[in-house]
Formats: C-alpha cells, structure tokens, sequence
C-alpha cells in the first residue's frame, strides 16, 4: 500500500452549516491523517484558477460564486492510498447519487452546492496542494 497525499476543501455550504468537525471525523475515522490545514475566503480570482480546467462549463460561473460566497477549510490528507480512500468517503459529485454514509449524501444539498472536495488523481493531488500550500506548511505526522 502507498502512503499518499491528497487534497480536500470543506466548501462554504458545509462550513455555514458548522459542519467541519463532523466532515474532519469521516476523514480521521477512515484512518487519513490531517498534515495541513487552514481557513480561506477565496477571492473571484482565486476560484477561478482553482478550476480553470473547467472554465467552458456552463455551470463555471455559478461554481466560482459559490465557492466564494463563504469562507472554506483547505487541508491536506495523508495516508494508505489516500487519493482513492478519500473519494470513497466523498460520495458522487451529486448527492443525490452519492453512496449512503458519504459526507455528499450526509452533508450535501444539490450538485451546486455539494459540501466537499477532493483531487481525483496524484497529479491532480500535488498541483492542487501546491495552490494553496507552501511546502514549509505540511507537516510530519510521526506520532
Ligand atoms: S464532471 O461532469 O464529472 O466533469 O464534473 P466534475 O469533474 O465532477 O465537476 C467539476 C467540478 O464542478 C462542480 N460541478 C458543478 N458545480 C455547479 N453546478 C453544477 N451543475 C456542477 N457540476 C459539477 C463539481 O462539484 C466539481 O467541483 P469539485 O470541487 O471538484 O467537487
């Protein structure tokens, strides 16, 4: 098994709705380990280049004001296969086709507002961490 290093936001809905603890518990109950952290209200532009890759989609423009319409927690995941094991906990993008006991279908309201993201793949994982943290910022979790 692979130690690996994903990246995670608990979106502005979950954070409204004072869910960070409960969405922190899945991540810590599925044996991922948190190495960085912090509270962001990201600004227009800052969204943007988050998702750029999908800035022909019709819904771009309502994802970005969504995302900055509050602030979010951005944190770093570490653990056995971490990118796959924490998709798993996601659920489906859309809630309303999420797994049951996923935080999607536990603390999610509709695909436009669906509480929670994470990389897709390593490469997505390492490009996504680097937006938001500096290396100085992860930490070794050796106990
Ligand atoms: S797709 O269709 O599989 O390519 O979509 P996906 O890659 O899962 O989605 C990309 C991000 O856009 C968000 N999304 C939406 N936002 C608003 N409205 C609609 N209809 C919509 N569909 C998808 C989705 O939550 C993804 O964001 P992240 O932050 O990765 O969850």
């Amino acid at each position: 098994m692979a130690i690996e290093r994903t990246f995670s936001i608990v979106k502005p809905d979950a954070v409204g709705n004072n869910k960070i603890g409960a969405i922190y518990s899945r991540f810590e109950d599925a044996g991922l380990k948190i190495v960085a952290s912090k509270m962001l209200h990201l600004t227009k532009e800052q969204a943007e280049g988050f998702y750029a890759e999908h800035s022909e989609r019709p819904f771009f423009g309502a994802l970005v004001g969504f995302m900055t319409s509050g602030p979010i927690m951005v944190q770093v995941l570490e653990g056995e296969n971490a990118v796959l094991a924490h998709r798993d906990i996601l659920g489906a993008t859309n809630p309303a086709e999420a797994d049951a006991g996923t935080i999607r279908a536990d603390f999610a309201t509709s695909i436009d507002e669906n509480a929670a993201h994470g990389s897709d793949s390593l490469e997505s994982a390492a490009r996504e961490i680097a937006y938001f943290f500096s290396t100085e910022e992860l930490c070794a979790r050796t106990r």
